[in-house]
């Protein structure tokens, strides 16, 4: 038994290289006609801590919902997990779910722990590593959405991708099956996914869920601009935007945007001149995109990226749904 976790940080903020291609991919953003900016720039240290408080929310359902999932199927995911195997927990956060099924007794060999937020991964991963000694535990620190970059030493047996929470919906559809076609790739016949995906469901459930009156979701899409001035050195002013969000009934999906209360001009230094973006006073940067999906449109978007022997858990209210599939043969 060890009491310490290993830690590979692959992807380093700070490094210069990495720094230039966010710097970048920032500034490309600010400049597009629809201005953007990657909802992986919500997750500095406190953006992390504010999707956490996200999750207590009474209006935030999928998270309550999801663990009922868990609690109310533990023999029949734990049948389908077998025994042996590597659980690799995609955007661990606060490693909170991958340790409710160890303490649920549904015990990996190895836990690999991956979050772009290295900081809260590492402290997430040694309290778990305190509480549950026997599992070996490494912890990747990489964005894991632009390229799962899994060490060559990790045995390719038995790899079971955990992807709680519905971040799944966090891409297009189309950049969703991409992103299953290569954890097919990442697996053989003795792995599997184990996947969280919010349905569609009444708009005003979803409004709500999305735009909460405390304000934690305001503060953690306004965060991102904190964390955006710190990359780029810009200067957004974060009282100067407002958070909106709501659910795109055709599109079926969540849109979170930042409005400019007024007209404004946003700068930030590129190879030492300056650049800089006007808003016009309503004009939106769009953060984020949240899909949901029906059980039969997920199951097909499982099928079309290599998986088979599907099996759906799923709540009373049919609000959210827990996937198991394994690679097609
Ligand atoms: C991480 N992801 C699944 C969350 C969601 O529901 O799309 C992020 C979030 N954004 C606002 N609230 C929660």
């Amino acid at each position: 038994m060890q009491n310490d976790i290993k830690l590979l940080q692959i992807l380093d903020w700070d490094s210069p290289r990495q720094n230039a291609l966010l710097r970048d991919e920032l500034a490309a953003g600010l400049l597009e006609p629809q201005a953007r900016i990657a909802p992986k720039f919500f997750y500095d240290a406190l953006g992390s801590r504010l999707f956490e408080a996200i999750t207590e929310l009474p209006e935030y359902y999928p998270t309550r919902t999801e663990a009922a999932i868990f609690r109310d199927n533990l023999p029949a995911i734990r049948q389908a997990l077998g025994t042996d195997f590597t659980l690799i927990d995609l955007g661990c956060g606060s490693c909170a779910k991958a340790g409710k099924l160890f303490h649920a007794g549904i015990l990996p060999r190895r836990y690999v722990a991956v979050d772009i937020s290295v900081e809260f991964l590492r402290d997430s991963l040694q309290n778990l590593k305190r509480e549950l000694p026997a599992i070996d535990m490494l912890g990747l620190g990489l964005d894991f959405t632009d390229e799962l970059q899994l060490p060559a030493e990790l045995p390719l047996e038995r790899r079971m991708f955990f992807y709680p929470g519905s971040s799944i919906g966090n891409f297009s559809p189309l950049e969703a099956g991409r992103f299953l076609q290569g954890l097919a790739a990442r697996m053989d016949r003795s792995g599997g996914l184990l996947i969280g995906v919010d349905l569609i469901k009444d708009k005003a459930q979803l409004d709500a869920a999305y735009d909460d009156p405390l304000g934690v979701t305001a503060a953690f899409n306004r965060n991102l601009l904190r964390h955006v001035n710190t990359r780029l050195d810009a200067d957004f002013a974060v009282g100067d935007w407002k958070h909106v969000a709501f659910y795109n009934t055709d599109s079926t999906r969540i849109e979170m945007h930042l409005e400019a209360c007024r007209t404004l001009t946003v700068r930030w230094p590129e190879a030492e001149v300056s650049r800089a973006r006007t808003f016009a006073e309503g004009e939106r940067v769009h953060t984020e995109n949240s899909w949901k999906y029906s059980p039969d449109g997920f199951a097909t978007l499982l099928t079309e990226a290599g998986f088979a022997d599907i099996q759906m858990w799923t709540d009373p209210r049919r609000w959210f749904a827990l996937f198991f599939a394994r690679k097609a043969g």
